[in-house]
């Protein structure tokens, strides 16, 4: 058997539902800006999240629910900008989409529109159906979000892992089978024991991304500052680091601290 993957030029949300019918893993990382999703599209990663991770990434919050509409289309906006491959799917913040289908409808149609981003992503199952349903019926795609969705991290109190008790698992499996019916085109599962998470693959066609979930799913997504290792205080077992950013860029900023105070920086060959 060859394998030898089939070289697309531009993903759509079709391309990850063929990837998953051809046993291919689909990559998917985060971007909130310009010169960063320009680097992961050029790497050929399949979809870049521009994930409400910026309210604590960008921003320095301490959970993802402070950031807004506003906040959120200015980062897709300049991601859209730098893409020319990769599916740019966009969250949509706390608070836009939970009080009625209209709302929802709404906020979506705003990112569509005013940010150029492909698709929307949503947290929740059951309780968040009618207003996916509205945003599904206007055309917008919507990748779906299971297991632990930090947008409710107030009611589950911690972020440790999700859907342990037989319970949560099966109305996890039901949200799934549910968001693959009315026409989600993914789902991410996040920080959910890896056999839950397999047997959700193995259950619905559409492709489901883990993070946190194990192996056994269609792909996986990290958020970019975190394995990067930008970030140095978050260091959950999922997370692995291929680089160690921060210690870098701390020595690179030392460095030009020392150069400019010791007058070696600029010299004669930086100057006019
Ligand atoms: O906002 C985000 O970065 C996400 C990922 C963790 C899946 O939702």
């Amino acid at each position: 058997m060859s394998t030898a993957k089939k070289q697309y030029k531009r993903i759509t949300t079709n391309t990850l539902i063929e990837m998953k019918a051809n046993g291919e893993k689909i990559s998917m990382l985060t971007a909130y800006d310009y010169t960063m999703a320009k680097i992961v599209d050029e790497a050929r990663i399949d979809v870049i999240l521009v994930g409400d991770s910026a309210s604590n990434v960008m921003a320095g919050h301490e959970t993802t629910l402070p950031i807004t509409l506003d906040q959120m289309i200015y980062h897709a906006s300049s991601v859209v900008r730098a893409i020319d491959r990769a599916l740019v799917v966009v969250d949509l913040p706390f608070g836009t989409y939970q009080s009625d289908p209209k709302e929802a409808l709404r906020s979506a149609i705003r990112i569509m529109k005013e940010s150029g981003g492909h698709t929307i992503k949503v947290e929740g199952g059951k309780e968040v159906k009618d207003s996916i349903k509205r945003i599904l019926n206007a055309g917008i795609p919507v990748m779906g979000h299971l297991g632990l969705t930090p947008q409710s991290i107030y009611k589950f109190g911690t972020y440790t892992v999700r859907a342990k008790e037989e319970q949560e698992a099966k109305q996890l499996l039901e949200d799934a089978k549910m968001l693959e019916k009315i026409g989600c085109f993914a789902i991410v599962l996040e920080k959910i024991p890896a056999k839950l998470a397999q047997e959700v693959a193995e259950s619905i066609k559409i492709p489901v991304i883990g993070i946190g979930a194990g192996n056994g799913v269609d792909g996986q997504v990290l958020v970019t500052h975190d394995m990067l290792g930008m970030t140095h205080e978050f260091n959950p077992r999922f997370l692995r680091r291929y680089m160690n950013l921060y210690e870098e860029m701390t020595n690179a900023f030392k460095q030009y601290g020392v150069d400019v105070k010791n007058k070696s920086f600029p010299n004669a060959k930086e100057q006019y």
